[in-house]
């Protein structure tokens, strides 16, 4: 089934071949790497999970899961996770690197829009969006704002995205700025906001923008 975003085709065909390409790796239990993951490494700086927490009980949501890493390493910290991407690649390499690490019955990935995939206020201790919002262009802004309502008081907002410099897109990239992102998270504990230029190639450098914020109580 093909899922219809606002993403072109052909941003959409290179994720999906990336994809396709690690369903060929037979060992998918390796989760470290890319850098976009960083801020979920410096999440577990800031939360201190209760060693008597029951396991499965703190509920994250991640959408746009791609590669489905952060899902398992989220499992694997004891979260139960729901997991959304477009691409059924994503879905599929999700799934069998979840059941590689034997967490399957802690992620539950399905394929939908990240965009109306519908997602309650209060609802969860953890959501994630890395390297995704920014391609719902018009719908970014109030999509962060629906996000930040679904966090459970005292609960975490983990985020990363393209800021630039960036090449020109031919559908430009809504990026949300430093600036924008903190408005957002007004009222929020930022525990770490941060930026950095990554050069990928002679034509190819790029900005990011990652945070880890906790909403405080009402
Ligand atoms: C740059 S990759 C990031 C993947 C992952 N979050 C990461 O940081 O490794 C972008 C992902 O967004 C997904 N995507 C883009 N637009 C989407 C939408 N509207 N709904 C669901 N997934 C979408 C793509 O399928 C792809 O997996």
């Amino acid at each position: 089934m093909k899922v219809k975003v606002k993403a072109p085709d052909k941003w959409m065909e290179g994720w999906d071949k990336l994809y396709r390409k690690m369903l060929e790796e037979e060992d998918l239990t390796e989760l470290e790497g890319l850098h976009v993951h960083y801020p979920i490494q410096q999440l577990f700086w800031f939360i201190k999970l209760d060693e008597d927490e029951e396991a499965g009980e703190l509920k994250a949501v991640e959408l746009a899961c791609g590669d489905g890493r952060v899902a398992c390493y989220l499992a694997q910290k004891g979260y139960t996770v729901e997991a959304v991407d477009a691409l059924p690649s994503a879905v599929t390499l999700t799934q069998k690197r979840a059941m590689q690490l034997n967490l399957s019955h802690r992620v539950k990935v399905t394929l939908g829009d990240i965009d109306t995939w519908k997602i309650e206020p209060s609802s969860y201790d953890l959501v994630v969006a890395l390297q995704c919002l920014q391609y719902l262009f018009e719908r970014t802004m109030p999509r962060l704002q629906e996000l930040l309502k679904s966090v459970k008081p005292k609960g975490f907002f983990v985020y990363s995205g393209n800021i630039l410099p960036h090449e020109p897109t031919e559908k430009p990239i809504r990026f949300i700025t430093e600036e924008e992102l903190k408005d957002a998270l007004e009222g929020w504990t930022i525990h770490s906001i941060g930026t950095n230029v990554v050069r990928r190639s002679a034509e190819s450098t790029r900005g990011y923008l990652f945070a880890v914020a906790q909403k405080q109580l009402l």
